[in-house]
């Protein structure tokens, strides 16, 4: 049992979960990501570590309620626990001081992006950032990540909030304004990923994004995260998440994102629906 020591929300559908695990806090490095199961029963989840304190021992990670699992993650309570917590998993990101590398983070991504920033940025890079959501109330961490960034650019797909427009819109500005840039991590929505992908790779930069298929184990025997890089066949759990953007089969991964859809569906539906008889009870 890994217990939650900290809770702060960040938007009205993002929160911040401090968990006590002191291995997993000494053992991580950026790009890791921990397998979750948050009660007997419960399927097990992926979540990216954003951050973590080998003092404290605790792990951060940012959670976005999205669907039954996530929602029920984020419902609980500081001092109460989540029952598995494994990891840390995943090939960390390989991290070297490229020079100046552009760090992309769409909704939740920037949790994801952030620990990568923060390392880069430790490596020596010059660390330009780039963040985005639908509106103002979903920019998440633009603290934390202009204290890691030289530079931070901020959109927003309505306009509510800095500049109107995607992230990699954004991106597209920088490369046209003749800046050389030696790398580019994007992380976010696959779409997102993609178009990004499609931004650097007229101009051969050097792009990572970190992919997100459905996971099940994390150890790469289940097969269920398969994922074609280069025209080979990856497991992200274990050969990835981080990936070369110009070489992922992005409509693949779309499709078989989907092939659980209608049962997510059903099971978010049944979760919102359900009524606690012991809530009020003493
Ligand atoms: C390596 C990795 C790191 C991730 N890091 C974060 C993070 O830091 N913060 C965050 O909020 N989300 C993160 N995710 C996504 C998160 O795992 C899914 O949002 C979560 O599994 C959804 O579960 P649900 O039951 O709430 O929603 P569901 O209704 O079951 O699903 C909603 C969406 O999540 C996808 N999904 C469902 N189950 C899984 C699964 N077992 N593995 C992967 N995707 C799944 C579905 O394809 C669907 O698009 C990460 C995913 C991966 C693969
Ligand atoms: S999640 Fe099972 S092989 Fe990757």
């Amino acid at each position: 049992m890994y217990k939650i020591i900290e809770k702060q929300k960040l938007s009205e559908t993002i929160t911040k979960l401090v968990i006590e695990s002191p291995r997993v806090a000494k053992k991580r490095k950026a790009g890791n990501f921990v397998m979750i199961r948050v009660k007997e029963g419960g399927e097990r989840i992926p979540i990216t570590i954003a951050d973590s304190d080998i003092e404290k021992g605790t792990v951060s990670i940012i959670v976005q309620a999205i669907g039954k699992t996530t929602k029920m993650l984020c419902s609980l309570k500081e001092g109460e626990y989540v029952l598995d917590f494994v990891g840390p998993l995943g090939e960390p990101t390989p991290i070297e001081n490229f020079g100046r590398v552009v760090c992309i983070g769409g909704g939740v991504g920037t949790a994801e992006v952030y620990p990568i920033a923060k390392a880069l940025r430790d490596a020596g890079n010059e660390v330009i950032g780039i963040i985005g959501a639908r509106s103002k109330d979903l920019i998440i961490l633009e603290k934390e990540m202009g204290e890691v960034c030289n530079k931070l650019y901020i959109t927003t797909d309505d306009g509510s909030y800095q500049g109107k427009g995607f992230v990699s819109d954004q991106l597209q500005d920088l490369i046209n304004s003749g800046m050389k840039i030696d790398g580019v991590y994007a992380i976010g929505p696959i779409p997102m990923m993609k178009v990004c992908a499609n931004v650097t790779r007229p101009f051969g930069i050097k792009t990572y994004v970190s992919l997100n298929p459905i996971m099940v184990d994390g150890t790469g025997m289940c097969g269920g995260c398969r994922v074609t890089v280069g025209g080979k066949m990856k497991f992200a759990c274990v050969d990835g998440p981080e990936f070369d953007a110009h070489e992922v089969d992005f409509d693949e991964l779309i499709m078989r994102n989907r092939t659980y859809a209608d049962l997510e569906t059903i099971s978010d539906k049944t979760y919102e629906e359900h009524v606690c008889k012991l809530e009020g009870v003493k």
